[in-house]
């Protein structure tokens, strides 16, 4: 089996219907009947739907063991399907919608972390994230949490929420808040907005690599300069077409984009409302894109390089 690595889940999408229902239940709490389709998926229709849902579904995680369970659940699936690293984008800002502290959501993560690595070996590390249509004043609460509370499995700091509201300019504050502290960034952009919107995150925020990215195809100077620059693209192409964002894998950019020798990563977003794992990524670039073992080695490869991870873990890795 491929190895396999993973620089873009978003961990309370990354919760399974099933575990929702069951920490839903732990906590005696009804979901809207629509949360779910007949089949017991989560039923959205676009991506403003999806971010709904999203929320509705999160709001079940609310102690520190919701945490660590979503986490060993995930990361222990991620292992099973061949994968040795995993960052998951984790959101305060969905821990304290439900009244939890910064510190109670790390310390569950932290322990799920510890305890699929302990029984599988997979290295997971937390990229803590921002929420954009929160606004700039959300975000520069969640960097001065990052920074207060520094832990040696939150390596990075990013943004996802809804790339048309607010600009990422107004967010400059905030990542500079968690670059003076030394940690990586990444942000969403590109994905449902255009080319603009990634030049506009290039251009305000200090990031190495961007959520998506995947439409900066629509101009080639900068698919020139993400290629330059050596930005890692953290793709989801699964999400991509089960957001409408391309139509199917033929109109999907990312052989494109790596043929313009741009640093592509394969990722699964939000698995289970996208029908996709970091398994099912790997294998759709292979029977979809037509990339062989060896291609799909080097795409793991570029996302250990592009790892918010320790050297040293980054050379055990290779
Ligand atoms: N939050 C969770 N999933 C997201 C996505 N695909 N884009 C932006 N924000 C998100
Ligand atoms: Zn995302």
């Amino acid at each position: 089996m491929v190895p396999k690595a993973e620089l873009h889940c978003h961990l309370e999408g990354a919760a399974s219907p099933d575990l929702v229902r069951r920490l839903a239940a732990r906590h005696s709490m009804a979901l809207p009947d629509e949360t779910f389709d007949e089949n017991g998926n989560f039923a959205w229709s676009d991506f403003l739907h999806f971010l709904k849902v999203y929320d509705i579904a999160s709001s079940v995680i609310r102690t520190p063991e919701d945490y660590r369970d979503v986490t060993y659940q995930y990361l222990m699936d991620c292992a099973a399907e061949g994968a040795i690293y995993v960052e998951v984008m984790s959101s305060p800002d969905h821990a304290a919608a439900v009244g939890m502290s910064y510190a109670d959501h790390l310390e569950g993560i932290v322990a799920g972390i510890e305890e699929a690595r302990s029984e599988s070996g997979i290295e997971g590390r937390i990229i803590v994230t921002c929420v954009r249509h929160l606004g700039p004043e959300r975000g520069v609460e969640v960097a001065r949490q990052v920074v207060a509370h520094p832990h040696e499995l939150v390596t990075g700091f990013g943004m996802g929420g809804d790339e048309n509201t607010y600009s990422p300019h107004d967010f400059t504050p905030a990542f500079e808040i968690v670059h003076a502290a030394g940690l990586p960034c990444t942000a969403h952009a590109g994905e449902v907005a255009g080319a603009q919107s990634v030049r506009d995150a290039l251009d305000a925020l200090p990031v190495q690599r961007l959520g998506h990215g995947v439409r900066a195809i629509e101009d080639p100077d900068l698919v020139r300069e993400l290629a330059d620059r050596e930005i890692v693209l953290e793709v989801c192409p699964g999400s991509n077409i089960a957001t409408g964002v391309f139509e199917n894998y033929s109109a999907h950019p990312l052989l494109a984009l790596q043929e313009a020798g741009c640093r592509i990563t394969l990722n699964s977003d939000d698995p289970p409302y996208f029908d996709t794992s970091i398994g099912r990524e790997y294998d759709r670039a292979s029977t979809l894109f037509g990339l062989d073992d060896d291609a799909l080695r080097r795409v793991t490869l570029t996302a250990i390089d592009g790892a918010f991870a320790d050297p040293e873990t980054k050379e055990k890795l290779r």
